[in-house]
């Protein structure tokens, strides 16, 4: 039977004009009773079956003919209406296949492929008060997606839905990493690493990998008018979504026409080809901002770090970062090396006192005592260096949002061109008040959030301002449709490592947040601290890697606004090292993944875009180890000289972190590297083309 719809499949693709008489013949063909429809992505390797079982809607994945999820509920239960997951018939069906070569405005990446077979399935309940649904489904090569539709029709105007009713339906007890969700540091946690059964509800990206070495990563694309999904194992291998409720418990808010989110699940034989793939990118809209010349993705320094080193204070007094003095400091030290924006924390009112409790001190346009924007900006103006502005509204929203548009104004006025957001605050401390002026607490990622967060990047890009958000929501790939919407934190940041009560980053997480949380999207991980012991500051605190790790984040740990966190006199101090954080690009023609192992290592190539050449970033976890690197990436019609930064066979991350060397040599695409890892340690190159 299963052959039998295949050939009808594959001869309904080749004569495209006609899909629904040949499909509906399919259907019925199979059964009275179950409708059947199947969409193969361009090489037949991923194949997604949709079926109606006595009109309840269905779905399953296979990949190279073995299942990947087998047959999962489809549907929704709506506030004082009659659910929308029974009932139905098929009224159409279309299959299409799509593709397009597109360019990035920035990015790993900078022309993606996007290539898929669509199946749109439109559902129809009967009656007189008979509502419609559709389902979309996408088959790429490199995995899947699918999302709901709701077309305007008369009886489904404006409704509430109660739950999603979506499953993913595993095959077996697959090994997994994920952090959990519903907890009070919102994304901010080491990341689980367990059996798919040992899970509860977890964040996306959740990352698998099954006993016969397929990884699958499930996640969701264009996360707009809705609320975050979570996942939820119901029974054994069985997870569900589970939305982030409004405080009123329901889960999205919405009128027809609207459309949801995209599931997606990425598939690869590779842990590395998790982080190749652009899926989740390809399931957003176009880019909307026609004039992107202001959004240029670059490299920061700021009056940040003294601060998480208590070497300074956001607040005022003797010691406040933000003061003039020490902000020409900074643009000094920024015009001296080229980096393109200075952040300065703590500049505005309301940084004294208990800031994380209570947002509503924070005004957006107003200098503290001691500090100037206006000299400030000029000053750094005349050097060529411009302030990238800073948000904490510690998550109180509706205060936040009076401001915002002042803000940005003064902000555009000054030449700012990016600002630092920042919610930092309690997972479900987001106030607002109803129309009866009740309290309301909304999570960080519910609904309420989303569309904050799509205000504030709307509203950004009317200013010429691209963002860089810390403690806001997860990646979905909005950065394709809002090219301004550049980077985030939503993960533990480095700044874990100057104050962490746990002793910080262990050296596993940044091998494990590439295959995980980055999978999203770009991280403000804030790399380049050199100074790995600061024992002046936080004598029981380190960074726990060498140095040459350090800098080889810069190659994995992709962001297109990256900083270097350090102080200004531990640069100077580490003059050599600190070349590599000068000549390193943010902004990729591409990226290969060329080891990787989830949570161990993983070496990570980028070619500079408009530029021949290449970096290479490899980093291990607490272990060492010897990785051989092919540089088949290279161009085999160049030479390249290769300046590699790397740990010495003494460095170690416990005792002897700093010990590092920088040796060149000459090397081709056909060459192979030894790339030796200390344990805790890195290597960080530069493969510069000579000809
Ligand atoms: C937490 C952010 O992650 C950090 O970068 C910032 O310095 C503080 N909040 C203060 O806004």
């Amino acid at each position: 039977m299963w052959y039998f719809v295949h050939i009808l499949y594959v001869f309904n693709i080749i004569i495209m004009k006609k899909p629904l008489l040949l499909i509906l013949f399919v259907a019925w063909t199979i059964s009275a009773s179950a409708q059947t429809f199947l969409v193969t992505s361009p090489s037949d390797i991923n194949t997604i079956t949709f079926e109606l079982r006595d009109g309840v809607p269905f779905y399953s994945v296979d990949r190279l003919d073995r299942p990947v999820l087998e047959a999962s509920r489809l549907g929704f239960e709506l506030q004082n209406m009659r659910n929308l997951d029974a009932g139905f018939t098929v009224a159409s069906h279309e299959i299409t296949e799509f593709d397009e070569t597109w360019t990035q405005v920035w990015g790993e990446k900078e022309h993606i492929r996007n290539h898929y077979r669509e199946l749109r399935v439109s559902l129809e309940e009967s009656g007189a008060d008979a509502r419609q649904l559709d389902i979309v489904f996408r088959a790429f090569d490199d995995g899947i997606g699918f999302r709901y539709e709701f077309p305007e029709q008369p009886n489904l105007k404006e409704f509430n839905i109660m739950d999603e009713l979506t499953e993913f339906k595993l095959t077996g007890d697959h090994e997994s990493w994920w952090i959990g969700a519903y907890q009070w540091n919102r994304f901010e946690y080491l990341t689980e690493h367990s059996p798919i059964s040992a899970i509860d509800t977890v964040h996306t990206p959740l990352t698998m990998r099954t006993a016969d070495g397929l990884y699958i990563a499930m996640h969701e694309a264009a996360l707009v008018r809705y609320s975050t999904m979570t996942l939820e194992r119901t029974d054994g291998f069985t997870l569900k979504a589970n939305l982030m409720p409004w405080s009123d418990g329901v889960l999205v808010r919405t009128a027809s026409p609207a459309v949801t989110p995209w599931r997606t699940l990425i598939l690869s034989d590779t842990a590395g080809g998790l982080i190749e793939s652009y899926l989740v990118l390809n399931l957003n809209e176009p880019n909307k901002i026609e004039d992107t010349s202001w959004i240029k993705p670059s490299k920061y320094v700021g009056i940040w770090w003294e601060m998480h080193l208590d070497k300074a204070t956001w607040g005022t007094g003797d010691r406040h970062g933000a003061t003039n003095e020490n902000a020409k400091k900074y643009i000094d030290f920024a015009a001296k090396y080229g980096f393109p924006h200075v952040l300065i924390e703590g500049w505005n009112v309301g940084w004294d006192g208990n800031w994380y409790a209570e947002g509503v001190v924070f005004y957006f346009v107003k200098s503290a005592p001691g500090f100037d924007l206006h000299e400030i900006a000029a000053y750094a103006r005349d050097r060529g260096v411009k302030i990238m502005g800073h948000h904490e509204n510690s998550a109180t929203v509706l205060h936040y949002e009076k401001q915002m548009e002042a803000s940005f104004a003064q902000y555009q006025e000054v030449g700012t061109t990016a600002v630092k957001t920042g919610y930092v605050g309690h997972g479900r401390e987001i106030i607002w008040y109803d129309a009866n002026g009740n309290e309301m607490r909304e999570w960080h990622h519910g609904q309420f959030m989303v569309e904050h967060h799509q205000k504030v990047v709307e509203l950004a890009a009317k200013y010429g301002i691209s963002l860089n958000v810390h403690e806001g929501l997860k990646d979905t790939g909005l950065r394709r449709t809002w090219p301004n919407l550049m980077t985030r934190e939503v993960a533990r940041g480095q700044e874990y490592n100057a104050w962490g009560e746990d002793g910080g980053n262990p050296p596993d997480h940044v091998a494990l947040v590439p295959f995980t949380r980055m999978l999203s999207g770009p991280f403000d991980y804030t790399p380049g601290v050199l100074d790995l012991l600061f024992e002046e500051y936080r004598p029981d605190n380190r960074i726990n890697h060498t140095m040459a790790k350090e800098l080889a984040l810069y190659v994995v740990l992709y962001s297109p606004l990256q900083m270097a966190a350090d102080l200004p006199e531990n640069y100077e101090k580490h003059r050599d090292a600190f070349q590599f954080i000068l000549d390193v690009p943010t902004d990729w023609n591409d990226t290969k993944v060329v080891h990787g192992d989830i949570g161990n290592y993983i070496t990570v190539a980028r070619k500079q875009r408009n530029s021949d050449d290449w970096f290479l970033g490899s980093i291990s976890d607490e272990n060492g180890r010897v990785l051989q690197a092919k540089l088949d990436f290279l161009d085999p019609e160049k030479t390249y000289e290769a300046t590699i930064y790397r740990d010495t066979a003494k460095t170690d991350w416990e005792d002897n972190p700093y010990e590092f060397e920088i040796i060149k040599q000459k090397v081709r695409s056909t060459d192979t590297m030894t790339l030796r890892l200390v344990a805790g340690g890195g290597q960080a190159i530069h493969f510069k083309a000579l000809d």
